[in-house]
Parts: C-alpha cells; structure tokens; sequence
C-alpha cells in the first residue's frame, strides 16, 4: 500500500529538518517512530532514496535497532524490568499483573492503541526494584496497584490532551 499524500508531506518534512545534519539516518528514524509509531514500510526506499543510502541499508538500521518498530505500536512504551534484582522483588508477579490488566502480550499494543508493552532488562535502577520505564521515566518499587494508578494516569493525561485539542 503506497503511502497517502499528508503521510508522504510530514515524511517529506521530517528528512527535511533533519537532512543537514552529521548522519541523519537515525535522526530521521527517531523522528518518524515519533511520528507515526512505527517505521512504515513505504517509508524506507523514500528515506534511503533522499539521504543517498540503499533501501538495504536503512531496512538493516531500522531491524538493527530494537526501538525501531516495523509494525505501528501503542503510543506509550511501557517496559517492564526483567533482570535479576527485580524479579527478586516480584516483576515476574507485577509482569503477569500487567498483561492480565492491560489485555496485552510482551510485544503488543492495547486496543486502544496507547499502551506498548515490553520487557527490558536493567534500567540502571536495581536498588529500587522493581522498575518499570514509561518513555522515557523510570518509576521505582512498582507494586501491582502501582502500575494500575501509572497507567491510569497515563491514560487520563491522555484524554485531556485528546479533549483539549
Ligand atoms: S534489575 Fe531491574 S532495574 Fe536493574
């Protein structure tokens, strides 16, 4: 499917802004997860075509870097530390919690589109375990009703910028 003209203009917009910079290859891939969640296939050969680059060596960036998603995902990344000393404070519990409540697998999005979940393993954040990373904050000691008010927060933010735009 080729990609609708507003679609092809922001894309368009976002190299532009970025195009005179030191490698603008990642730039220009953070800056279009931004905008659209995900890395449209489309957009590739556009991409590769404008910074002088083969289709073959963006598609192998973007694979490269796990941030880099193929498939749109929820707007919020929720990530869910792993690693050794949160599980010792309960994440494999607080994971299951998050799953059930959010209706979502690791690596899926909720239905609404808000909410991506993921595993990560270490925030650098052992000593107040467990951790769990919402963009880009990091919130310490997450209790299963904890995570309930984050994401209850996140998604009541989210309805007033959606009412008040
Ligand atoms: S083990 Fe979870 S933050 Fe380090």
């Amino acid at each position: 499917m080729g990609l609708n003209l507003d679609y092809k203009a922001e894309l368009d917009n976002i190299i532009r802004d970025h195009i005179d910079m030191e490698g603008p290859l990642l730039p220009v891939l953070h800056a279009v997860m931004a905008r659209f969640s995900h890395i449209p296939k489309d957009a590739i050969p556009i991409i590769a075509r404008k910074l002088n680059l083969s289709s073959a060596e963006v598609s192998g960036v973007v694979s490269f870097y796990h941030d880099f998603k193929k498939e749109k995902v929820g707007r919020h990344k929720v990530q869910i530390c792993r690693s050794e000393a949160c599980q010792a404070m309960g994440s494999r519990e607080l994971e299951v919690h998050a799953k059930k409540s959010l209706k979502v697998d690791f690596g899926e999005s909720t239905n609404d589109d808000l909410i991506f979940l993921e595993p990560v393993y270490c925030l650098g954040n052992c000593a107040c375990s467990p951790s769990v990373r919402i963009d880009d904050e990091i919130h310490a000691r997450v209790t299963p009703s904890g995570f309930d008010k984050l994401i209850s927060d996140l998604r009541s933010v989210n309805h007033h910028k959606a009412r008040n735009s």
